[in-house]
């Protein structure tokens, strides 16, 4: 088994960090708690498995919050996300941020639960907070995963300790 690695995503990879979040997600942005945001912008933190690009996080500072913008696996089951999400926290940690928070969507119970299971709790739930984005991005789907109609915005925060 080969081993996954993390690290932060350079100049380099910069194109193939638009190329997995334009996969994903529609396009390059990212609407989130009432804002657009560029992911090719944020920062971005990348795994890999035998050179191959395994992954995909990326971050946007907010105020004391590290906000979680995409986190996505293209294996799953092997560690990836688990790997990403630790990264960011311990970076979020050490730039002494209050929170890391990150939103999904009310069809994304999978996502929920990931999260939960590494510390997130549900901070907020937003009543059509998506079908309001999706006015200014229309690529978000009506339906989203197990054919659950996408409305909500759910958003999850893991509080830091401080030093
Ligand atoms: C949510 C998502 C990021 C999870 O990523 P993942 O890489 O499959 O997650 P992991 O492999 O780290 O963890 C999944 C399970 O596999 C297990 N696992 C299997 N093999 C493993 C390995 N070699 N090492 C560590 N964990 C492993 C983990 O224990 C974990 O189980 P648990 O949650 O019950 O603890 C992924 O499903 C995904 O990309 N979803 C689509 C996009 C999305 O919804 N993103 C989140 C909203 S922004």
């Amino acid at each position: 088994v080969t081993r996954v690695t993390v690290r932060r995503a350079g100049p380099a990879d910069r194109d193939a960090v638009e190329r997995v979040v334009s996969e994903r997600w529609g396009t390059p942005s990212i609407v989130s708690r009432g804002a657009v945001h560029d992911a090719r912008e944020a920062g971005a933190f990348v795994a890999e498995r035998s050179g191959d690009l395994v992954g995909v996080a990326t971050v946007v500072v907010d105020g004391d919050d590290v906000e979680l913008l995409t986190l996505d696996a293209l294996v799953e089951g092997a560690g990836v996300g688990t790997m990403l999400v630790d990264c960011v926290v311990q970076t979020a940690a050490a730039v002494g941020a209050r929170r890391v928070v990150v939103c999904t969507t009310n069809d994304n119970e999978h996502a929920v639960a990931f999260y939960r299971r590494r510390g997130f709790e549900v901070c907020a739930v937003r009543r059509g907070a998506v079908d309001r984005a999706r006015e200014r991005k229309p690529e978000i789907p009506a339906i989203g995963r197990c054919g659950i109609p996408v409305h909500d915005e759910i958003e999850m925060e893991l509080l830091l300790t401080g030093p």
